[in-house]
């Protein structure tokens, strides 16, 4: 990595709100936002303190864990920055397991993302043994 950029385990909810943006992803409430990061395992990477990359990991301490918001920001990408943020994130998966245990870790791909994640081990969904990854948005309804 450039000398100039620094790993921090926090982000703040603002900062997050301006990585998604850079993205074209969607925005909700700070207050919201701040409540997934404090629930999250983060790794912010920042250049002279600005934040360019972004990815968090969700986990209930059993066997599920979630990858979310891997983000480097267009000025950025195409830098092995990504890499980095998925090397921490698996390296912090493999720190986790104890003898015996399993993790199975998810994560839904961004359109033609998917042959990112295959490189860190990732499977597409469906395949001959399981089915479709599924989701459904909810919001709630503005109180005037
Ligand atoms: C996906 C994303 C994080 C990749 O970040 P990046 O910093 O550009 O990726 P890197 O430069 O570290 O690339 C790492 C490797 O993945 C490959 N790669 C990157 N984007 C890829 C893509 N869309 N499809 C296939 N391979 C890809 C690179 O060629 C590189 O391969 P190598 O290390 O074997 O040479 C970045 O494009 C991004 O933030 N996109 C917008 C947000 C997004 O869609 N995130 C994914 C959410 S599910």
């Amino acid at each position: 990595m450039n000398k100039n950029y620094e790993i921090t385990r926090t982000i703040t909810p603002g900062e997050y709100m301006k990585m998604r943006e850079a993205v074209g992803w969607g925005l909700f409430p700070l207050e919201e936002a701040q409540a997934g990061l404090e629930n999250s395992y983060i790794w912010c990477i920042r250049d002279n303190g600005t934040p360019i990359g972004i990815g968090r990991v969700i986990w209930d301490h059993g066997y599920v864990m979630y990858i979310a918001d891997i983000i480097v920001i267009p000025e950025y990408q195409g830098q092995g920055l990504g890499r980095v943020l998925m090397e921490n994130v698996m390296d912090f998966i493999h720190a986790q397991l104890k003898p015996g245990y399993r993790f199975m870790v998810s994560l839904c791909s961004a359109k033609d993302k998917q042959d990112f994640y295959k490189k860190f081990g990732f499977v597409e969904r469906p395949n001959e043994d399981v089915g479709p990854g599924m989701h459904q948005w909810f919001t709630g309804e503005e109180v005037l």
